[in-house]
């Protein structure tokens, strides 16, 4: 099994030097993949880093080069590359950009394939399948491109997409991941905490983005690790909004908005109750329940004292509530 691992990351690798020598040395890949990435402001010395590529177009052009180069169907299906059914073969990726996924030895595991004029009937991502080298729920991409920087600056930003982590590597801030669309779990939150206790969620600005911050927090708070949260404009990403500031506008406003976890929510919740009590008190409940997740018995205290400053509630009363949630959950 070792070799047959060791046989599915030689053949990833395979794919990841062709997709890589298409989009900088073929027609196709040059007037179509490098011209996308070119116009979407991506820098040659970024490409390059992520080792970012090009499958060509067409039913199995890839498959075709990999099997005259000696690599067999068998392992071209099991990572994906390839989609064989009994009667016909064609590659995954064709005419996709291709973002290739790293493990923390920075061997490539895996891809993500982006469209690049995006419809209403075909995935703007595509992705490799699970595989005996690729568990999803295990990946952080842009790992190994991070983990330095996240070590040296001892905080990890965590994102949402490919082109969120190649966006802020050009903005200069390289200790960042993405959690690539999956909902965050256990697994990745303690891959990053490996290098740093600290984590701030950059999601983006939409309804969803704030959606999996909200659970993110929790997550994260369940592991032990501190949480921030940085809030973009609503319809920003921090791929659209770093381009749309520069990289010292963009980190800029990373250092003045980010916020501590309760400070995001109660903001986030007060803007909608209003003067409700009846929702204050669900707001209420809602920080308790996150603080009472807290593993640490002195961190718990410490938010426990903010959030009595930023709702006006009795700190003794808040402990009450915390050590109820705590019971709740044992
Ligand atoms: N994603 C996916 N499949 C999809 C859509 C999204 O796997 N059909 C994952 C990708 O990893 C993507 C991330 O979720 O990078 C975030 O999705 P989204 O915000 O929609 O895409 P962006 O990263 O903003 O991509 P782009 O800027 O290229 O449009
Ligand atoms: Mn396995
Ligand atoms: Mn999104
Ligand atoms: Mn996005
Ligand atoms: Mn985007």
């Amino acid at each position: 099994l070792k070799d047959e691992r060791e046989s599915l990351m030689i053949v990833s690798s395979f794919a990841q030097k062709f997709f890589t020598r298409y989009l900088w040395n073929e027609n196709e890949g040059r007037t179509i993949g490098l011209s996308y990435f070119r116009e979407r402001s991506f820098r040659d010395d970024v490409l390059k880093k992520f080792e970012v590529g090009f499958a060509p177009d067409g039913k199995t052009p890839f498959t075709e080069a990999a099997q005259k180069q000696g690599y067999k169907i068998d392992f071209l299906e099991k990572t994906g590359l390839t989609i064989v059914r009994d009667d016909w073969q064609r590659d995954r990726f064709a005419g996709r950009v291709i973002f290739p996924i790293h493990n923390l030895a920075g061997r490539v595991i895996a891809f993500g394939g982006r469209i690049l004029k995006e419809d209403k009937k075909t995935a703007k991502y595509l992705n490799s399948p699970e595989s005996e080298i690729y568990h999803k729920s295990k990946v952080l991409y842009g790992i190994y491109q991070a983990k330095r920087s996240i070590t040296k600056n001892e905080k990890c930003y965590l994102v949402e997409g490919y082109t969120d982590v190649l966006s802020m590597h050009q903005a200069g801030i390289e200790n960042v991941v993405a959690s690539s669309g999956t909902a965050l779990t256990p697994d990745q939150i303690r891959l990053m905490k490996r290098f740093s206790p600290n984590i701030t969620i950059i999601y983006d600005g939409d309804e969803a983005g704030i959606k999996a911050s909200l659970r993110g927090i929790d997550l994260v708070l369940e592991e032990g690790m501190n949480v921030k949260v940085l809030l973009l404009p609503d319809g920003e990403d921090p791929d659209s909004f770093a381009k749309k500031m520069g990289a010292s506008g963009f980190t800029n406003y990373i250092r003045e908005n980010e916020t501590d976890f309760i400070q995001f929510k109660t903001r986030l919740l007060l803007k909608t109750t209003e003067n409700d009590p009846v929702a204050k008190a669900r707001l209420i409940t809602d920080v308790i329940r996150s603080i009472s997740v807290i593993p640490d018995s002195i961190t718990r205290s410490v938010y426990i004292k903010e959030c009595s400053k930023l709702l006006s509630v009795n700190e003794e009363v808040l402990y009450t509530e915390v050590r109820k949630q705590k019971s709740k959950q044992t």
